[in-house]
């Protein structure tokens, strides 16, 4: 028998991590979400002594992560973190939208316990694949004193689960940290050396996510540049568009041709919030702006989340 908070969950929900390519050297001509979470865990000997339980919840390439896999995905999270013998969870995860999960997680959830996202740039079958070292990595964070809130672990880099984008297409450690406020810390020869406090807040709760993806506020996220046309805001309000995140230009400014259109949702009761496009940095001199230090994904995801609230 384990001793009460102990026990970690190790939840799956595919990426690249347990993905599977047809030769060793291939990295990128593969197939994400192949192999099961349990089998990423038991190709780890330094795993097999670890209090683990594996557990299924999705198998997609997550730029297909979906509403209702995020609706399914907190609720199971926050079913485990409130048993007591779980100490935390770890979730292996695409890289592509891990950023949106992390963000959507902390804020739903903003567990007391650790949520430690990982996730892999090269596929489980690759001659040298990253996800058995960044899977162990993330049982470290967990098991680290005082660990609480959403980070993501990759490449011996701890991530704040509210600030972390992903920057790089193809190299292994390719996230960073965010505009502000640097790497949360590192994961050296297992053990955490941290630069910064735990991610905290006030939960919202994994009720408000719908499991119906209709009963989904319908929100997008539109990009300001050169030779912008206001026929796609006005295509998406004549469609019904329910929120738009505009990824500005600079700091928060946009192309005059989308003026009109954005006033127009506007007058209409629609919210249009403005975030800048550019990788580091804030939108400066806007506090009206409630999205200003967000990346556009993780606008979208505030303003669904304030959207949802409205009709809770
Ligand atoms: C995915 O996001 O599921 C595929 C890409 C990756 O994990 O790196």
């Amino acid at each position: 028998m384990q001793s009460r908070v102990e026990q970690i969950v190790i939840i799956g929900t595919g990426g690249t991590i347990a993905g599977a390519a047809g030769s060793a050297t291939d990295n990128v001509g593969y197939k994400a979400g192949q192999l099961s979470v349990a089998s990423l865990v038991a190709a780890i000997p330094a795993l097999q002594a670890e209090p683990l339980e594996a557990e299924q919840l999705a198998q997609l390439d997550s730029k297909d992560m979906d509403h209702p896999t995020w609706a399914r995905l907190a609720r199971r999270v926050q079913e485990h973190l409130d048993r007591p013998e779980v100490r935390g969870i770890v979730i292996t995860h695409g890289t592509d939208t891990l950023e949106e999960t992390a963000y959507l997680l902390q804020r739903v959830l903003a567990p007391r316990k650790p949520v430690v996202l990982t996730a892999a740039m090269r596929p489980a079958t690759a001659i040298q694949a990253d996800g058995p070292q960044n899977l162990l990595d993330a049982v470290a964070v967990v098991k680290a004193d005082g660990a609480q809130g959403v980070v993501a672990v990759v490449a011996g880099q701890v991530l704040h689960g509210l600030e972390l984008r992903k920057t790089h297409s193809y190299r292994l450690d390719a996230f960073d940290a965010g505009p502000d406020g640097g790497l949360l810390g590192v994961v050296e020869e297992g053990v955490l050396r941290r630069f910064r406090e735990w991610p905290r807040g006030e939960a919202l709760g994994a009720s408000l996510l719908p499991e119906d993806a209709a009963r989904w506020p319908w929100v997008e996220v539109l990009a300001s540049h050169a030779g912008a046309q206001a026929r796609a805001l006005q295509a998406w309000h004549t469609a019904g568009v329910q929120g738009v995140v505009l990824a500005c230009t600079g700091n928060g400014t946009v192309h005059e041709a989308l003026s009109a259109p954005i006033q127009a949702l506007r007058d209409a009761g629609v919210p249009v919030w403005r975030t800048t496009r550019c990788a580091q940095g804030r939108i400066v001199g806007a506090p009206e702006e409630k999205a200003a230090a967000l990346s556009p994904w993780a606008a979208r995801i505030e303003l669904t989340l304030e959207l949802l609230k409205r009709t809770h």
